[in-house]
């Protein structure tokens, strides 16, 4: 058997160790729901060999969908122990259970993929069209609720939104939330050593702001107004703009009837909005904290992500591209999730350093949208090398491409299976 036939076997066995009877968890023990943006990722690696599988994870994703159109971060579908926190925590009435905030919502650029590349084009055009006013609902609760005074970007109000839960970015943003004073118990620390998860710090301030969310019921009003924590995160709002895009086309070629003007003028207001985080000096995008109305002067691979959204000119793109080489020599195992000559970089730490497969992937693609090919490639090569060295890690030391985190880790198996093999 080739090396490449053996990473698929392992690629596919992986998310079927992982299926929990039509969604998937992201790893077993550490992660054991169904996240939000793991599952159009898993998505991706499921179409690979299992079609309805791949339709499947996104419908059974919807079901945690609530009335505003909000998409949760987790659906709880099956009861566990080995998370926290769970379901009572979050205090959402909702069947299933869900946690209370969001995640990238990516699904839309899911969707249209699957359809694009479907062998079975009947079968997806079916179920691809039954997603689209989901999605939608999904669109416009972000561009209304997390975007009261139309700025153009939209808001997160945790960390755990933006799915880079401990990045460096959100560092001075989150020390301005009270810690919670009540005590819990962390889950996490059981499956993974300590150095290469989120601090004690930062966990209380997590809690503290799903706590506040449950006192505030949830109210988006209530809760634009009363978080202390509140980041235009450009990564999130580049991955909007992209699914956006995404579904006005993936509506357009299923001739979906209703009006989508309101999304149309959402995704321009996001695309210049968006052009405003540019900063010369760092050569990339940033967030903006909008508590202090400030750009987060830090380099992390969530201010290339525009490059995903085809929200960058031309010589943005080149100029980041040219400085990508020196990313990477730094730290050649992928692309590492801060830029290793900042000061907060840590090899080892989650979202603080570590490559991770799936920003890899956007950020390839983004690049080739771009005509930026050269270095497109060497992200993929390099994504390739971790792969055969080490298999299906939840995120990877980019200095030494050691895996961490969980082993045997849904996403990156799927996005292996998608780009890589
Ligand atoms: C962590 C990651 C997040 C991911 C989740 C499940 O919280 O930061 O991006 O969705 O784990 O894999």
């Amino acid at each position: 058997m080739t090396q490449t036939d053996a990473l698929i076997q392992q690629g596919q066995a992986t998310l079927r160790n992982n299926d929990r009877g039509g969604y998937t968890v992201p790893t077993a023990g550490l992660y054991p729901f169904q996240w939000n943006w793991d599952a159009g990722i898993t998505a991706l690696g499921w179409a690979t060999f299992d079609e309805p599988r791949a339709w499947q994870e996104l419908e059974l994703l919807f079901k945690g969908q609530w009335d505003n159109g909000m998409v949760p971060h987790i659906v709880f579908h099956a009861p566990s122990d080995d998370y926290f926190p769970g379901p009572k925590e979050w205090g959402v009435t909702h069947e299933p259970p869900t946690s209370a905030i969001s995640q990238p919502p990516l699904l839309a650029t899911m969707a249209r993929l699957l359809y694009e590349q479907a062998q079975d084009k009947q079968a997806a055009r079916t179920r691809a069209a039954a997603l689209l006013p989901r999605l939608a609902a999904y669109h416009r609760y972000f561009y209304r609720d997390r975007d009261p005074q139309q700025t153009g970007l939209v808001a997160t109000y945790h960390p755990w939104e933006s799915g880079m839960d401990n990045s460096p970015a959100w560092d001075t943003a989150l020390s301005r939330v009270p810690p919670a004073q009540r005590s819990y118990r962390r889950r996490d620390l059981q499956h993974v050593d300590s150095d290469q998860r989120p601090l004690k710090s930062e966990y209380d301030r997590f809690i503290y702001l799903v706590d506040l969310f449950k006192q505030l019921q949830f109210d988006s009003d209530a809760i634009y107004q009363k978080s202390p924590y509140k980041v235009q995160d450009v990564s999130l709002n580049s991955v909007l703009l992209r699914a956006n895009n995404d579904l006005l086309a993936l509506c357009k070629e299923l001739d979906y009837q209703d009006d989508l003007a309101d999304l149309q003028r959402a995704g321009e207001r996001a695309k210049s909005a968006i052009s405003e985080l540019w900063s010369d000096a760092h050569n990339c995008f940033l967030s903006r904290d909008l508590v202090s109305n400030e750009l987060i002067p830090i380099r992390t691979t969530g201010g290339l992500m525009p490059l995903y959204a085809g929200a960058t000119t031309q010589e943005q793109a080149s100029r980041i591209a040219g400085k990508l080489s020196a990313w990477l020599d730094e730290a050649p195992f992928g692309l590492a999730s801060t830029h290793p000559s900042e000061s907060v970089f840590d090899a080892k730490r989650y979202w603080r350093g570590p490559t991770w497969l799936h920003i890899n992937w956007m950020i390839a693609n983004g690049l080739q949208l771009y005509g930026l090919n050269d270095i497109a490639t060497r992200i993929k090569q390099a994504s390739r090398d971790i792969i055969e060295q080490r298999g299906y890690w939840e995120y990877y030391n980019p200095c030494d491409g050691q895996g961490c985190g969980g082993p045997d880790f849904s996403w990156t198996a799927a996005i292996a299976l998608y780009w890589l093999l």
